[in-house]
């Protein structure tokens, strides 16, 4: 059951800058004015700024910058993404705490969030480092009314998101690595993870994971990545605020997904062929431990990368099939 803390923050949250009187608190939370004060000054304790007017009432100025549930709830715009958050500081995986929760029916548009992940999960069961406070590890759980085939779309909707929040609101220049890899000065700063519980023709949930590497500086990255790896903070000589990263991705994401939902893949194909990495390029590939030199000219409608071979024949190449010939992938 939700707290009245939690749920004090949260009609703070939603009423943005205005105030709001003591009276409304007290009849919403169905708490006495005294219980209200109290609970302020417990909040102004962990580092919320409270500005307390008489006659007028009470407003969030500022919350602290620590991630939790309430710091992202507060003043976060979506109408359905992140309206339930699961913060945890330590986990194994935010991906099996989603998985658990979708089972039990937890709702579209939930989010698992940690601070650290023990045991995080790239794809083909590589490790994710996922060190703590350093980085963004969210799960959210998503139950699209589309067919299952068409899921990998979805994955590919995360990465236009993702670089998307990366050019537009923190002005960097981002690229896609096919499938999922987000990259910036040609190593590797996000990933994205998809998984999906379906049916023959109908999806149950999807999961869609994504680890971004924020704060850390080169000497944070673990030995056998760095020179594949960076962060945000590398590239663009910055600390970030987590929090306000993780909302702007939030929004976004909302965003593209009604978008997408509305108009079909094909805003996303144009989007994700803008971002795309080497697109138009020659270059090589490993694909059945064989090397290719073929030229991507972009994304199929099922998410499989377009190659064209140096003789013109234009065929499909599917996610876990190929190997970056230079950097490597990890
Ligand atoms: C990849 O590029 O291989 C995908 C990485 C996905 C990592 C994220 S971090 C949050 C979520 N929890 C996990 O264990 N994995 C995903």
């Amino acid at each position: 059951m939700e707290s009245t803390r939690n749920k004090l923050i949260h009609l703070l949250s939603v009423s943005n800058d205005i105030f709001i009187s003591g009276q409304e608190i007290s009849d919403k939370l169905n708490i006495s004015r005294s219980a209200i004060w109290k609970h302020m000054k417990e909040l102004e304790k962990d580092g919320y700024i409270i500005e307390a007017i008489r006659n007028k009432g009470y407003r969030i100025v500022d919350a602290p910058k620590k991630v939790s549930q309430n710091t992202i709830q507060w003043g976060l715009n979506t109408e359905w993404l992140g309206k339930t958050i699961y913060h945890k500081e330590t986990t194994t995986s935010t991906q099996h705490i989603a998985h658990q929760l979708a089972q039990v029916n937890s709702a579209h548009g939930t989010v698992v969030i940690a601070d650290e992940q023990t045991a995080g999960k790239g794809r083909l069961s590589r490790q994710w480092h996922s060190a703590k406070q350093q980085g963004i590890w969210l799960s959210m759980i998503i139950r699209p009314n589309i067919l299952p085939h068409l899921a990998p779309q979805l994955t590919l909707l995360t990465a236009t998101v993702l670089a998307d929040v990366l050019k537009h609101e923190l002005k960097l220049d981002p690229k896609i690595k096919w499938p999922n890899d987000i990259i910036m000065d040609d190593k590797k700063i996000a990933g994205i993870l998809t998984e999906m519980q379906a049916e023959q023709d109908q999806i149950q949930y999807i999961v869609i994971g994504m680890g971004i590497n924020v704060n850390q500086q080169q000497i944070d990255l673990p030995a056998d990545i760095q020179d594949k790896a960076t962060s945000i903070s590398i590239v663009s000589e910055k600390k970030w605020d987590i929090t306000n990263l993780i909302q702007l991705i939030l929004v976004q994401f909302e965003e593209t997904y009604a978008a997408y939902m509305r108009k079909g893949f094909s805003v996303i194909k144009e989007k994700w062929e803008r971002y795309g990495y080497r697109i138009g390029e020659i270059t090589r590939i490993k694909t059945h431990k064989e090397v290719n030199e073929i030229k991507i000219i972009g994304i199929a409608e099922d998410g499989a990368l377009l190659a064209e071979s140096l003789d013109g024949k234009v065929s499909k190449v599917y996610s876990g099939e190929i190997d970056w010939f230079d950097k490597g992938s990890f």
